[in-house]
């Protein structure tokens, strides 16, 4: 009896929080706070986004972006510069507070972590050697790719590309350097560290359109609703009075 009553409870339980998971966003925009000092996590490794500049200083276009928001919210700015595959697990053992590292948002993610609003479009890009014979997804069948470990690159030469042999790097410059010297046919990578790379490399080209696109959103710690709100109101503000332009313009181009 005592173990029926149980069962029904929790499925009663279960029932109520389903339901009140339908009108979340309202509810949950009392959860959370907003630190007086914000820690964000990233990767420096993803220029234009997070790169270390000739100082030894984490730069880019999203460690400027969550400094301007930083400064409409109130709060302090912390970087901590760190493997892209720990991000999410640093997030949720509670030791970053937002992440703004050209996340991108993925279904798996979001059950980690909360996202923003998007702010920004991506895809997967392919780099081979000049002249090469990548020409559609199809061709990449049985190769060896290089990839930053943990990112959609990752993913999506792991699970979609068939008989794949996929090589994970630390840092997506580290793939780079293995196809030059050989060590693998192609790299996928994020369409701008991508273009990056190859202005800084001789002898490789892009294959561009071969994949989705993918949104770029910054991670706050799961229902952390009052900085999230806060960090998408600081983004319509950046967005409405030009300071998002600007910064886009000045780290990205075009
Ligand atoms: N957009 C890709 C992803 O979310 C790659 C991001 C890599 N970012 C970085 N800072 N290393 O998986």
């Amino acid at each position: 009896m005592r173990k029926f009553l149980t069962a029904a409870l929790t499925g009663v339980l279960a029932a109520t929080m389903l339901f009140a998971g339908c009108g979340k966003k309202e509810e949950a925009s009392d959860g959370g706070k907003i630190p007086e000092k914000i820690v964000v996590g990233t990767n420096a490794e993803f220029p234009p986004f997070e790169f270390v500049n000739d100082d030894g200083d984490v730069d880019g276009f999203d460690m400027a972006v969550m400094k301007e928001v930083g400064k409409r919210i109130g709060s302090d700015v912390e970087i901590k510069n760190m493997e892209f595959k720990s991000l999410i697990g640093s997030m949720e053992s509670g030791n970053l507070d937002v992440i703004a590292a050209g996340m991108t948002v993925t279904e798996e993610r979001e059950r980690k972590v909360d996202f923003t609003d998007s702010y920004y479009t991506a895809k997967q890009y392919v780099i081979q050697k000049e002249n090469g014979d990548i020409k559609k997804a199809e061709d990449l069948e049985g190769l060896t790719i290089a990839v930053q470990e943990g990112t959609t690159g990752d993913l999506l030469a792991t699970d979609e590309i068939k008989d794949s042999n996929v090589k994970r790097f630390k840092k997506g410059v580290d793939a780079v350097m293995d196809l030059k010297k050989g060590g693998s046919d192609v790299v996928i990578i994020d369409s701008n560290p991508a273009q990056e790379f190859i202005k800084a490399n001789e002898g490789l080209e892009l294959v561009k359109d071969l994949f989705e696109d993918e949104k770029y959103a910054f991670a706050v710690q799961k229902d952390n609703a009052k900085l999230k709100d806060a960090i998408n109101d600081a983004l319509d503000e950046m967005k409405d009075d030009g300071t998002f332009d600007k910064l886009v313009k000045e780290y990205i181009g075009q």
